[in-house]
């Protein structure tokens, strides 16, 4: 498969996305989604593929939505043809994915790091929805899932003010999992993203979905989703490996059943 606007490689059981349009600090237009769309189903199809890492350049993951493609766009492109409801599609991948950032992750580019199952950052990276000094607002998610992830009064506050927050600052809020020297951040991602290809594969998802099963609904239910999924773990074959292989004091060999 070839891409206009993506890099693709594998790494063993890890897929390495890097965003490529160094001359628009990796703007996010439609054929970066199409071509995101198509790598990711591209990775969730493939069985030998376990963990997914999605980064740019050490300037920019991505500068946010290209402004360029917007300008001429009125309510009938963006409403009419639903141009941004795309990144569902991202979002519904099933398998794990991590969002490596290194620069500035603003507008479109922070919300397609916060789709991410996490971000690991880099500590050069910058986070901010500057889209009302644009005349407009977050598109994509960003008002959700950074409310979700840091609270309202710095959501607000950056959505209000544009402002751009830092790498510590986002870790503290708990925007990112964790911050790395830029120097290291390709390493430790592929690092990650590698022992996360190595777990069993059907608790890989199962675990996805019940962290963000927690983002969605109440306790009660949340729980009782979490219940009934890890009930259903016990009848896989990896689930017999998992306790024996522990047991014996050896690796698990999963199956992914
Ligand atoms: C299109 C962009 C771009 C963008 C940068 N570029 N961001 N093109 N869309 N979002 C282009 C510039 O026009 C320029 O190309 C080249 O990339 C380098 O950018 P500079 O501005 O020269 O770099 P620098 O001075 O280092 O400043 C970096 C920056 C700035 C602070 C990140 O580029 C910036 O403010 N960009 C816009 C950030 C933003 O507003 N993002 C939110 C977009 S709205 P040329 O050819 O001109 O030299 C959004 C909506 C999401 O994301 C919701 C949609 C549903």
């Amino acid at each position: 498969m070839t891409y206009e606007t993506i890099l693709v490689e594998q790494h063993d059981a890890v897929t390495l996305v890097r965003l490529n349009r160094p001359q628009a600090l990796n703007a996010l237009n439609s054929q970066v989604l199409a071509d995101l769309i198509a790598a990711f189903a591209a990775y969730d199809a493939d069985s030998t593929q376990r963990c997914l890492v999605l980064t740019g350049s050490e300037k920019a993951f991505a500068a946010g939505a290209d402004i360029k493609e917007m300008q001429a766009m009125g309510f009938a492109g963006a409403f009419g043809d639903n141009f941004f409801a795309g990144w569902e599609r991202v979002t519904a991948t099933r398998k794990p994915w991590i969002a490596a950032v290194a620069g500035f992750a603003l507008g479109g580019g922070c919300e397609v790091a916060m789709m991410a199952d996490f971000i690991l950052a880099a500590d050069t990276a910058k986070f901010g929805q500057p889209e009302i000094k644009l005349g407009v607002a977050p598109g994509m998610g960003g008002s959700q899932r950074l409310t979700r992830a840091i609270g309202k009064a710095k959501a607000m506050e950056m959505c209000l003010t544009g402002r751009m927050m830092g790498a510590e600052e986002a870790e503290r809020s708990g925007l990112v999992a964790r911050i790395v020297p830029a120097a290291e951040l390709m390493d430790e991602a592929l690092k990650t993203a590698a022992a996360i290809a190595a777990m069993p594969p059907l608790a890989a998802i199962a675990n996805k979905e019940m962290v963000n099963t927690a983002f969605e609904t109440g306790l009660a239910t949340g729980i009782l989703f979490e219940r009934r999924l890890f009930d259903g773990l016990f009848a896989t074959e990896d689930k017999i490996e998992g306790m024996t292989a522990f047991v014996e004091k050896r690796a698990g060999n999963w199956v992914g059943r």
